[in-house]
């Protein structure tokens, strides 16, 4: 081994250990070589960097036109030489380019610029939202839709995405209940898993994949009244048993970075959550990845009443763990004056900007600092994109409710009536990123005049507006519905209605949408509802007027034609919901995996039910699924043995259909309460007419019976353990 390399690898081994790598300036620049390893060419290139280089990496600004409306942000064109980073707003990779040039004419080392935005359900082939996406039940098309999403992004010059978002969500009034995978911490994470899949691919260089990011750690979804930014109080169990769980799953799947979230937990803000962001992910999970906080949200924690001002802010979301300050340049104003007073150590400076560097480094833009521009026609939109994209909403859709075979439908006079019936823009939902209104396929009229073809006759009345106190529309969607064989009633949700910044007291929907419906439905013809919104409904005074409903959700460009589709019986729907849709708002929180109560039949509500209107893993079908018993491979285990568990499912109907098993299961006394019912596994298939399948569960008890306590250690009690699908179930016994 040469001195060169040896003086090298020491310094890898002494950054390695936390200290801070010198080399002596005589050294060829390793860093520029693309056959060295990515731990030589960071300890290369940190030990050349100056403390103020470093510091400037640890910051990111915006880039052209903030469209995050509730980010209070300016317009930028410029740069800010030496600043590491930037989200990228632009829809083309031209000014991500000048801007990278601009920065390499100046950067005495030649770092390049790391780019990152939020591509949450696509790019510019904008998805389902992902709370739409997860009642697919189908996470390779997920982990297709974000390597469709990688794609365009990265081929328009955005090499990091905020996404995926997995914070447990029990509370629909939080508008971001959209953007994330329902109320189950295992469904999260094993969409977790798929999203970093996808987006990452098997390597950061190149222009198919770009690094993810698992937000917001932690514990968002339990803001105060479903209130955003609000303050949580979650327990040290609740944290581990559910909150954290598909963030372990999404680490060890190999996510390359995550994002601090804004509210604080218990009273210490999780961007300052030393805790949440060294004792846990550093040293309990070994995230070597890269933590960038939220927007603003280290000056925030002066609002949070933890920082008096931005340099104590600094110094606590700092040492806490968090890298990379988003936006407010707090670490970029005082990290040099707490290094010198020697409040931060520089080997943490050090600590972080390596994390930093090494992304750059993986993302390959030492030698690929520009991305190849490319024309629209051969970079976005492109069919086999929208093809994934019409899978995807066809399969998220949920058919809650089907009485007398209403649908699908039969009669070929049609009424079409509501605010979203000949809407388009809405079905992009919420986080769009560079989805336009004209790449949206025609809106649900547009698409059921196309389904049903000429012979069939499709009328239309809006009726009203998605709220206010307008009936003047009512008469006329009366006519309509007169004249029509059957009704469909399209209403929900504008898209700003849910994603940030959008709570709602109620989930009702607006009284004028309800009242159109009840007037329509005194026509007395049979009514299909079709919902498209962003957040679990309150349906208790709709669902009585209603022979069919269908959950479209906010199902991306191709949505209207993946609804024509299921209401024509085309596409026969396969959706199950992801989250609990609860009779009344009062109800919340009401989620499928709750504790068992200390008096199981008393404590109900004495004015309203107390269940659900419609439970988690709830969707019908245009068939019939029937299954057998659970069959045991043996019912006792031990540690370390597997068992199976099997079911038979067959499709006793007329038509073909997709069917997913959710397998659960249940330890009905433990040291440590526990859910009636856990989601261990869950299974998608096709099963044709007629047909039998038989699925399994292979039950590891490390992984499938075990549970977690207060300080995150996972623990294996033996005893009798339930395993349950649908309403069968059976006992196994884990022996000593
Ligand atoms: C926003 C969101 C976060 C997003 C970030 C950048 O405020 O909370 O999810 O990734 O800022 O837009």
């Amino acid at each position: 081994m040469t001195m060169k390399r040896m003086k090298t690898l020491l310094a890898v081994a002494c950054l390695a250990c936390g200290g801070t790598a010198v080399f002596p300036a005589e050294e060829q620049p390793l860093y520029r070589n693309p056959s060295e390893s990515v731990e030589v060419r960071v300890a290369d290139l940190l030990s050349r960097m100056t403390l103020q280089e470093k510091i400037l990496q640890l910051n990111q600004y915006i880039l052209g036109e903030n469209s995050n409306v509730n980010n209070i942000g300016e317009i930028n064109s410029s740069f800010i030489p030496g600043l590491g980073s930037y989200i990228y707003f632009n829809s083309d990779a031209r000014l991500r380019n000048e801007i990278q040039r601009k920065e390499l004419e100046v950067s005495r080392l030649g770092i390049p610029l790391l780019f990152g935005f939020d591509v949450i359900h696509g790019f510019r082939t904008i998805f389902p939202i992902p709370l739409a996406q997860s009642c697919s039940w189908n996470a390779d098309l997920v982990r297709q839709s974000c390597a469709v999403a990688a794609r365009e992004a990265r081929m328009s010059g955005v090499d990091w995405t905020f996404s995926p978002m997995i914070d447990v969500a029990r509370d629909g009034r939080w508008g971001r209940v959209a953007e994330g995978y329902g109320e189950d911490p295992y469904t999260n994470g094993v969409f977790a898993v798929a999203a970093v899949q996808g987006y990452q691919g098997d390597s950061l260089t190149g222009s198919g994949s770009v690094a993810a990011c698992l937000k917001h750690y932690v514990g968002y979804g339990m803001s105060q009244g479903g209130r955003d930014y609000e303050a949580t109080d979650i327990s040290a169990q609740a944290l581990w048993d559910t909150y954290l769980i598909p963030y372990e799953m999404g680490i060890r799947a190999g996510a390359a970075t995550l994002m601090s979230a804004f509210n604080d937990i218990g009273g210490t803000p999780a961007t300052a959550n030393h805790y949440l962001l060294t004792e846990v992910l550093r040293n309990k999970w070994g995230f070597s990845g890269v933590v960038v906080t939220d927007w603003n949200a280290v000056e925030q924690l002066m609002s949070q009443g933890v920082a008096a001002d931005r340099k104590e802010a600094a110094c606590k979301a700092f040492m806490a763990g968090a890298d990379l300050d988003m936006k407010d340049f707090c670490f970029k104003d005082h990290l040099e004056a707490l290094v010198t007073e020697g409040k931060v150590p520089l080997a943490r400076i050090d600590s972080a900007v390596a994390r930093i560097l090494a992304l750059k480094f993986r993302l390959g833009l030492f030698e690929q600092p520009y991305t190849v521009e490319v024309p629209d026609a051969k970079r976005v939109l492109l069919p086999a994109y929208k093809e994934v994209c019409r899978q995807l909403a066809e399969e998220s859709m949920v058919l809650l409710k089907n009485e007398a075979g209403t649908l699908p439908l039969r009669k070929k006079n049609v009424a079409v009536i509501g605010p979203m019936a000949d809407d388009r823009e809405n079905l992009l939902g919420s986080w769009s990123a560079q989805g336009r209104v004209e790449d949206v396929e025609g809106s649900i009229y547009e698409n059921l005049r196309a389904e049903l073809g000429p012979e069939a006759r499709v009328t239309y009345a809006r009726g009203c507006a998605f709220d206010g106190t307008d009936r003047s529309g009512f008469r006329e969607a009366r006519k309509v519905a007169r004249k029509a064989d059957v009704v469909v009633v399209c209403l929900g949700e504008k898209k700003s209605w849910s994603g940030e910044n959008a709570s709602r007291s109620t989930l009702a929907l607006p009284a004028i949408q309800e009242e159109l419906l009840a007037e329509v439905a005194k026509e007395g013809k049979p009514v299909v509802l079709v919902l498209s919104n962003g957040r679990p409904l309150e349906l208790c005074r709709v669902e009585p007027l209603c022979d069919a409903i269908v959950e479209m959700w906010q199902p991306g460009i191709v949505g209207g034609k993946a609804l024509a589709g299921i209401l024509s019986g085309r596409v026969n729907p396969s959706g199950k919901l992801a989250i609990t849709f609860p009779w009344f708002t009062g109800q919340i929180p009401l989620y499928y995996n709750s504790r068992q109560s200390a008096r199981p039949l008393q404590g109900k509500y004495q004015d309203q039910p107390t269940v659900p209107l419609y439970e988690f893993g709830h969707g019908l079908s245009y068939t019939s699924f029937e299954y057998g018993d659970l069959q045991l491979s043996a019912d006792t285990i031990r540690r370390g043995e597997k068992l199976k568990v099997e079911v038979r499912v067959t499709n006793t109907g007329k038509v073909d259909g997709k069917e997913t098993v959710h397998w659960f299961v249940r330890d009905p006394v433990c040291s440590i309460a526990r859910p009636v019912k856990e989601l261990k596994c869950f299974e998608k298939r096709t099963i044709r007419q007629g047909e039998s399948q038989t699925f399994c569960f292979e039950i590891d008890p490390e992984r499938d019976l075990s549970f977690v306590d207060s300080d995150g250690n996972r623990f294996l009690e033996p005893g009798t353990y339930y395993v349950m699908v649908k309403d069968k179930r059976v006992c196994i016994e884990l022996l000593e």
